[in-house]
């Protein structure tokens, strides 16, 4: 989802180059079709297919699933990631001016959380119940935030989405869970869905310049505590290795793994010893 952009944009062309067949998502239909066409002259004709679809609405979302099946005969997995970010850094720090304001400020908290942790919800649990109903195991990528994990003073709604999107995620973690309802009666049985979230620290996109320019340095500041700013491959890669893993088997279903400038790819869980995986691309780019 999202895929017409950014960070998604990116993680559909390395999965084309991984031979999947891909159903790029997006909200606005003319930026996936760019994506598929370029999959498709790179790849050939028939990899990706371009589906406008407001992640926020389950039967679009539903669609959107029975399309892949449909399209390429299976459905393997989704990528939860279109996001958006906040419009005003300092609105919980300064006075409320008018009526106005306190209405933007509040219709904004719902679309934040309605994209930003409900759709996610609903992408995981539609996609889930598509595995059941084909009988095929499959994979579930959330696209969260290392603003899930720290506090994120100016994006604290983003911040506050993106935690329950890793909770979210570690919660189906244990495989015996997601095979809870098995022997119910009528609803048990099917394939079973594996859920892992990715974990981005900032990265160079839209979403990223905009949080950026709001700052009174240009981000300036952030850069240095970051130590850089990720690049899209970066993010790409990490979807590529959590997939690789779980279809070898290496990590399982709740796995949360963190994408920072300094610390490179790792598997995190709160209270266990960080599993490091290797360097971002960006940084080995430049040494
Ligand atoms: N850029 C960063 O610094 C950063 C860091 C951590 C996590 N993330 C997360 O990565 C994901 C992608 O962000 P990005 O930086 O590529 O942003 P982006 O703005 O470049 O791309 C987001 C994409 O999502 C689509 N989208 C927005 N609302 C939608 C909706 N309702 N239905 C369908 N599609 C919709 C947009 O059209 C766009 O193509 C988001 O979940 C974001 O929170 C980004």
């Amino acid at each position: 989802t999202g895929g017409g952009l950014g960070i998604g944009r990116e993680i559909c062309r390395v999965l084309a180059g991984c031979h999947c067949k891909v159903v790029v998502c997006d909200i606005l239909l003319d930026k996936a079709n760019e994506v598929v066409r370029e999959l498709d002259e790179k790849h050939g004709e028939g990899t990706a297919v371009g589906y406008k679809c407001d992640v926020t609405e389950i039967d679009q979302v539903r669609q959107c699933i029975y399309l892949c099946s449909k399209k390429f005969g299976r459905f393997d997995g989704i990528v939860n990631n279109a996001g958006i970010g906040e419009s005003d850094p300092y609105r919980w720090y300064k006075k409320v001016k008018n009526e106005n304001q306190e209405e933007k400020d509040v219709a904004e908290f719902k679309k934040i959380l309605d994209i930003d942790i409900f759709a996610v919800a609903l992408g995981t649990y539609v996609a889930l119940q598509e595995f059941k109903r084909t009988g095929t195991d499959g994979i579930v990528v959330n696209i969260a935030s290392m603003g899930g994990i720290l506090p994120m003073p100016t994006a604290p709604v983003y911040a506050a989405a993106k935690a329950a999107v890793i909770n979210l995620t570690r919660s189906l973690s244990l495989t015996s869970t997601l095979q809870m309802g098995e022997d119910e009666e009528g609803g048990g049985g099917g394939g079973l869905g594996k859920v892992v979230a990715v974990c981005p620290s900032l990265t160079e996109t839209r979403l990223m310049t905009a949080m950026r320019d709001q700052t009174d340095d240009g981000g300036e500041q952030m850069k240095k505590e970051l130590g850089g700013f990720l690049s899209v491959q970066d993010i790409a890669e990490g979807v590529r290795i959590v997939i690789k893993d779980l279809v070898d088997g290496t990590v399982g279903s709740g796995e949360v793994m963190r994408v920072t400038y300094r610390g490179g790819y790792d598997y995190w869980t709160p209270g266990k010893k960080t599993r490091r995986i290797k360097p971002v691309l960006s940084v080995s780019a430049k040494l």
